[in-house]
């Protein structure tokens, strides 16, 4: 079986969503940078191993990253899974883990790369948003799409409200995205484009199901 290490920020819903999925993985161990991330409470109540790779204690990202990287490789695992991991890693850091380490990202990428991207949504006036889960490339918020979820923007929403929509979506899509990788399903077309063995767009896009407005 695959092995996974998450690495958390925060309140770590998502990471709860994937530790709830009951996917074909070893979940090794969470990490966060932060030692008050609400999230390593649940991941305890989970059974789940836990450090803190405090980025305050580092003087630079990059003796951050190789604190990091070390906590890391000691639970070897194939994949690392960020999570609401809210510090921009190095290229280095990057390069060491190509095509295993896996991001989530609140927005319909390439829109919306960076923070905010709610606010954003809604001061650009697009009418459907939604979440991303790519892996991680040196470019922030970018590479190779595993999958997305799509969100119509309502004409009366705040950033909370279409926030709590699309964190909704994204802790149906990461634990999918998560169990793909787990089955070896995802593969890559000469350009980096991610394909999943079995699965074509129709296959969950229904013909009728266009997103688009009535009156
Ligand atoms: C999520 O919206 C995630 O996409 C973004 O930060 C938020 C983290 O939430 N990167 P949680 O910690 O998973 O609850």
């Amino acid at each position: 079986m695959k092995s996974i290490v998450i690495l958390i920020s925060g309140r770590g819903s998502n990471m709860e969503a994937i530790l709830d999925a009951g996917l074909p993985l070893n979940i090794s161990a969470v990490i966060s940078n932060r030692p008050d991330a609400g999230g390593l409470a649940t991941a305890a109540r989970h059974g789940v191993p836990t450090c803190v790779v405090d980025h305050k204690a580092h003087a630079t990202r990059d003796a951050f990253d190789a604190a990091l990287a070390e906590s890391i490789d000691a639970f070897a695992p194939d994949y690392i899974v960020l999570a609401g991991f809210m510090r921009v890693l190095t290229e280095g850091f990057v390069k060491r883990y190509p095509r295993r380490i896996v991001n989530i990202h609140p927005s319909l990428l390439p829109a919306f790369p960076g923070l905010h991207t709610h606010r954003q949504a809604l001061a650009t006036g697009v009418k459907i948003h939604g979440a991303t889960v790519h892996l991680v490339t040196p470019t922030l918020d970018h590479g190779p799409i595993i999958i997305q979820a799509a969100v119509p923007v309502l004409t009366d929403d705040d950033e909370v409200a279409l926030a709590q929509r699309v964190l909704t979506q994204e802790h149906c899509i990461y634990p999918q995205a998560l169990r793909w990788l787990a089955e070896g399903r995802v593969r890559f077309t000469a350009d980096d484009v991610v394909e999943i063995a079995g699965i074509n767009v129709s296959s969950y896009l229904g013909e009728q199901q266009l997103l688009v407005p009535k009156e």
